[in-house]
């Protein structure tokens, strides 16, 4: 009686079914590739899926021939695979290339796309990329020197533009340089290439690791990167060394491959090695196995010259004959040139045919000659810019010109030499600013949501207080937001780790569009707060992702306004007054538990720094209003004919983890009646979800 009870209570407790459904996910997931929609038709969960990326190597990539990303497990220790279609010819025609390094002063961009279109025109439809498509940031000293464009956003872009050109099937593994966007940017680049790459209907898979494999026909194509460093004493010796080390290690070697992985559970031979990061050309044979180094498209760097090495620019193609899991012939041809390409043709060799070549002597001598530029001292330029940022000016000896102009491209502060004295000024307010001008439907009767400190990302952020809030501002028929900063958690200090929930800027990114854009009647603004910043001018670790820019890209493809202010500051000019949106932090940082002491005292400062007046082309302009963001607290005050005013923002604390964030969320509706440049009537409705 007892045991039947025990079986019966056995058979309907909910954790043994959910066991079985996920242990058959595995399963599932350990011998195919399902795209999302595959696995929700079988019944499975998108929670179920997000637990099983805790416990598993959870891949996915995207498919071009499912037009959609395809998911999958990998066993530990195993590197990431793409098939490729079998496209059913004899031979597989296909382009290799390594170390774009786009974002490069070396990389020319013109040469690459006169490349891309030498081979499209030479009929090849398949590129793989052996890592590196981008420069990066903070890779190696004195990199900055060897960029044309400095944040990953704009790298990210060229390469998008540059590569949506053509219609290829890129496949890319990733490089260093592509690896320090996510570790010193805080969002992986390649993985945002692919998103917008794949968003314009282009083909582009990425193996999200040194390591990946194209598999073709039963064999594998592997693109490997090398983790830093250079060990050239030769074109093939770094090469070799990898095949030395997998020859070591291969334990399944048949009588001419070396080289075998597993791929859900089938052997499969490795008939080529394109390994990325050594910038030159290196070929040979191994076994069937051919093994290349692909040139790069970067001239020689300071960095690589120094090395004694000289970059080798072009392609390397082939087509290869594919019969019963092995590479039967290979016929090769390198591309050099800047703008007329020459094909050297390369048969295939089936000896082992290693050469070497010792350093240039030369070369030697020319890495003593290298000059070595001003190194950028940021303990140095922080302590410098707090000083101006708290007193307007320093002294002309505090900073040298190419520290001010590094100090203009990294913070995008407004630091300029004064003529007459030579001292260094940091103006506030002046005619470049960010001037929006009002729309023409805000005439007399301005209105707008004042929000900020969102902190999506973070344990704190509450969508459903700020779904709230939005769906009681669009009942209003409020049509613009805007978000004065902090609209994302950033890169958590330690201290705030255990309350970050969303540690990728992207995905902070995505949940806040996620959110918005079910809301596509408004209009949205928003400018840089701390938190954004500590992607964009964090000076601790150059930090390059641009969220708030991502954010508006995304927002703009799905046909919604927004406009990302890459400032802390804005002013609107309506109807000829100013509102201004401020989420400049320094006085109110360290104010900011006496509420609106800080931004009392910041204001005071503000108007005997530059008065109330903003010029906007020449002609003056008072501030009626500012809106002050950072200050997670809610603020009505009016001082000196200005109505000074910060809101809480959608944040609840129910652990009281937080000194500052209270469980009493808000935003706030403005209303106000403007003629003639004054403001003659302020109202502010503030928006309080229940919790
Ligand atoms: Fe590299
Ligand atoms: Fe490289």
């Amino acid at each position: 009686m007892r045991t039947a009870r025990r079986k019966k209570n056995k058979l309907i407790t909910p954790i043994s079914t959910m066991k079985v459904k996920n242990e058959k996910l595995v399963e599932l997931l350990k011998t195919r590739q399902y795209t999302r929609t595959e696995l929700a038709e079988m019944g499975v969960t998108e929670y179920q899926i997000n637990k099983l990326a805790n416990n598993y190597k959870l891949e996915y990539q995207y498919e071009p021939s499912k037009n959609d990303f395809v998911y999958y497990i990998l066993e530990k220790g195993y590197d990431p695979f793409f098939f490729l279609p079998d496209n059913g010819e004899e031979k597989l025609k296909i382009a290799k290339m390594a170390d774009l390094h786009i974002g490069s002063t070396e990389t020319d961009e013109k040469e690459l796309i006169s490349l891309f279109s030498y081979l499209w025109e030479e009929g090849y439809r398949i590129i793989s990329m052996s890592g590196d498509l981008i420069d990066g940031w903070g890779v190696y000293r004195g990199q900055t020197e060897n960029l044309t464009y400095a944040t990953i956003d704009r790298q990210v872009d060229v390469a998008v533009s540059i590569l949506s050109m053509f219609d290829f099937l890129y496949i890319t593994n990733k490089g260093n340089h592509d690896a320090s966007s996510t570790k010193n940017g805080g969002a992986d680049a390649i993985a945002l290439v692919q998103e917008r790459m794949v968003n314009k209907g282009k083909k582009f898979v990425y193996l999200k690791s040194y390591c990946g494999y194209i598999i073709y026909k039963n064999t594998a194509i592997q693109l490997l990167h090398m983790d830093g460093g250079y060990s050239m004493q030769s074109d093939t010796y770094g090469n070799q060394k990898v095949v030395n080390a997998m020859n070591k290690t291969s334990s399944t070697r048949g009588d001419v491959n070396v080289n075998c992985i597993d791929v859900f559970g089938d052997k499969i031979s490795v008939i080529n090695l394109i390994t990325g990061h050594y910038h030159t050309l290196g070929k040979f044979m191994y076994g069937s196995m051919v093994v290349e180094s692909p040139l790069t498209t970067q001239h020689t760097t300071d960095l690589i010259n120094r090395r004694g090495i000289r970059s080798k620019t072009g392609a390397r193609v082939s087509e290869m004959e594919i019969k019963d899991g092995k590479c039967v012939s290979e016929k090769g041809a390198i591309i050099f040139g800047r703008d007329v390409h020459e094909m050297y043709s390369v048969e295939h060799t089936p000896n082992l045919s290693i050469h070497t070549q010792a350093p240039k002597s030369t070369d030697r001598a020319n890495n003593k000659k290298t000059k070595v530029k001003t190194e950028i001292d940021n303990e140095k330029i922080n302590k410098v810019l707090r000083n101006l940022i708290k007193i307007g000016f320093v002294g002309k000896d505090e900073l040298k010109d190419d520290e001010i102009e590094y100090i203009r491209q990294t913070y995008f502060y407004n630091i300029y030499r004064n003529p007459k004295d030579g001292t260094i000024v940091y103006q506030q307010d002046n005619d470049e600013h960010t001037i929006i001008y009002a729309p023409a439907e805000q005439k007399g009767i301005v209105r707008y949501l004042e929000i900020s400190n969102l902190f999506v990302g973070s344990k704190f952020f509450s969508t459903k207080a700020f779904r709230e809030i939005l769906d009681r501002t669009k009942a209003a028929g409020v049509k613009f937001v805007h978000i004065g900063g902090n609209a994302i958690w950033g890169i958590p200090s330690k201290a705030n780790a255990a309350n970050t929930e969303l540690f990728d800027g992207r995905d902070q990114v995505r949940k806040l569009v996620d959110i918005l854009s079910d809301y596509p009647e408004f209009h949205y603004y928003t400018i840089d707060g701390v938190c954004e910043n500590t992607f964009i001018r964090s000076s601790k670790a150059y930090l390059r992702f641009n969220p708030m820019k991502y954010a508006e890209m995304l927002m703009k493809e799905k046909g919604i306004k927004f406009t990302a202010i890459n400032d802390s500051k804005c002013d609107f000019l309506i109807y000829g007054i100013i509102f201004r949106m401020d989420c400049s932090s320094e006085e109110r940082l360290k104010n900011w538990y006496t509420r609106d002491y800080g931004m009392v005292k910041s204001l005071r400062e503000l108007m005997v720094k530059a008065g109330r007046i903003v010029k906007v082309k020449g002609k003056e302009y008072g501030i009626g209003a500012i809106f002050y963001g950072h200050v997670p607290t809610t603020i009505e005050t009016f001082s000196g004919g200005m109505y000074v005013t910060s809101t809480a923002g959608p944040t609840i604390d129910l652990d009281n983890k937080s000194p500052l964030i209270k469980s009493n969320p808000e935003g706030a509706i403005v209303n106000a009646l403007v003629n003639h440049g004054e403001i003659l009537k302020f109202e502010r409705e503030i928006i309080a979800p229940i919790v």
